[in-house]
């Protein structure tokens, strides 16, 4: 069986359905059920006996070690964080403790728990680090896009505290040989991703007949990947990657977020129209501060290594996504009650309307 961190969240839930629909290795799911972590996310596997949910947080290294002890995993994909760069800058010290001090703890019981396997054990077993483009810093638009190579340059706290688990990780595996890899990502999108980042909060705002919140003049880009083929591209990494390497892993799509906030409205206006078209609701607001101007990746190492691309197109994986929300209005309310409102009021009551 597998060990998979933060699995009740957005990435990690998406990635333990996939994994029991394409095969049947068994998953413990250890997530600490933050406000981001849904065990709705998971409904559709209560009674599937080869899914073990535990609720508990991986800062605790007695709890991990008993888990590893009790299951004994051949792998470990690491998919628990604090994940949210707004989140980062109102309260840093929840991200330093899971993403920093949590990664550091899964890192020792693991190397506690190989010492305990024979040769065969040891030599198949893998620690998969889930990891962002955000590592790399900002680009201007005409950088060229991040490499595996391209040294570290991390500018919020978010992206800092990914960094320095990245660089664990790493240390980890030059100094005790813990046989590690590394996906470095760019943004995802798709069902399931809690509304606070920008493609669910701009369906459910448009929805609610809310302002479309867009920090600075919207011409920041991001790389964007529909995260199933970031579930497909980690399982690949997982099956053939090279113990220690590092795979950047990305869409082949950059779009400034007011060219997607549009696209986001021209679909809800063809399947769900309104009144008029939910493009008048798009608001410029009070940028966020330190805000990266560009990501970019250079997904060609995994594919020449690892002959992974992604399958979905921006415009096939969006009218998905789109579809999924419309599709799942339940699930939304739900998550968008008691802390959502909380957050929702720190983030957006101070930022200003502001003209482009
Ligand atoms: P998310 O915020 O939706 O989910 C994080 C999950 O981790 C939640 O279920 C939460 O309960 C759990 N968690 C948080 N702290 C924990 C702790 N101390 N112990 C156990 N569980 C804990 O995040 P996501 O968007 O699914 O991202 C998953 C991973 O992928 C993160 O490591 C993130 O840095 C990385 N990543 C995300 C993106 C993206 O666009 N979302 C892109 C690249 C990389
Ligand atoms: P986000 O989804 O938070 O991901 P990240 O910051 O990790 O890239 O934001 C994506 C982009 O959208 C980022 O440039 C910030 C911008 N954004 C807005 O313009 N308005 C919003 O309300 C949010 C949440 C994000």
């Amino acid at each position: 069986m597998i060990l998979v961190t933060g699995g009740a969240g957005f990435i990690g839930a998406n990635f333990v359905l996939d994994w029991l629909a394409s095969q049947d290795e068994p998953v413990i799911n250890l997530d600490k059920l933050t406000y981001a972590g849904n065990p709705d996310n998971l409904s559709q596997l209560q009674a599937d006996a080869r899914h073990i949910f535990v609720h508990g947080d991986i800062c605790d290294r007695a709890l991990v070690s008993a888990l590893l002890t009790q299951y004994q995993p051949r792998a470990i994909v690491h998919f628990a964080a604090e994940s949210h760069v707004d989140r980062s800058i109102h309260g840093p010290g929840d991200f330093i403790r899971t993403n920093v001090d949590g990664t550091f703890s899964l890192l020792e019981a693991t190397r506690a728990y190989l010492s305990t396997l024979d040769d065969a054990g040891k030599a198949g077993f893998r620690f998969l680090h889930v990891s962002t483009d955000e590592v790399f810093g900002t680009l201007s638009t005409t950088d060229p896009a991040f490499s595996e190579t391209t040294p570290y340059a991390p500018n919020s706290p978010y992206s800092a505290s990914k960094a320095a688990s990245d660089h664990l990780v790493r240390a980890w595996h030059h100094t005790y040989g813990l046989p590690v890899l590394t996906g470095n990502c760019s943004n995802n999108y798709g069902p399931l991703q809690f509304p606070e980042k920008l493609i669910p909060l701009m369906i459910a705002n448009a929805l609610g007949g809310k302002p479309l919140p867009i920090y600075g003049d919207g011409q920041q880009i991001r790389d964007w990947l529909y995260v199933g083929d970031h579930c497909a591209a980690l399982r690949r990494v997982l099956q053939a990657g090279q113990l220690g390497e590092t795979y950047n892993i990305g869409g082949w799509n950059e779009k400034a977020n007011l060219d997607v906030v549009h696209t986001l409205c021209d679909l809800l206006d063809e399947l769900k129209p309104s009144t008029q078209s939910y493009r008048v609701q798009i608001s410029f607001v009070t940028d966020r501060p330190g805000h990266d101007r560009r990501y970019a990746i250079d997904a060609r190492k995994i594919e020449r290594e690892l002959g992974w691309r992604p399958q979905e197109t921006f415009e096939t994986g969006l009218r998905k996504t789109v579809q999924w929300y419309l599709d799942h209005q339940d699930w939304v309310r739900k998550v968008q009650s008691g802390e959502y409102q909380q957050w929702m009021s720190t983030n957006y009551a101070q930022r200003q309307e502001a003209s482009a």
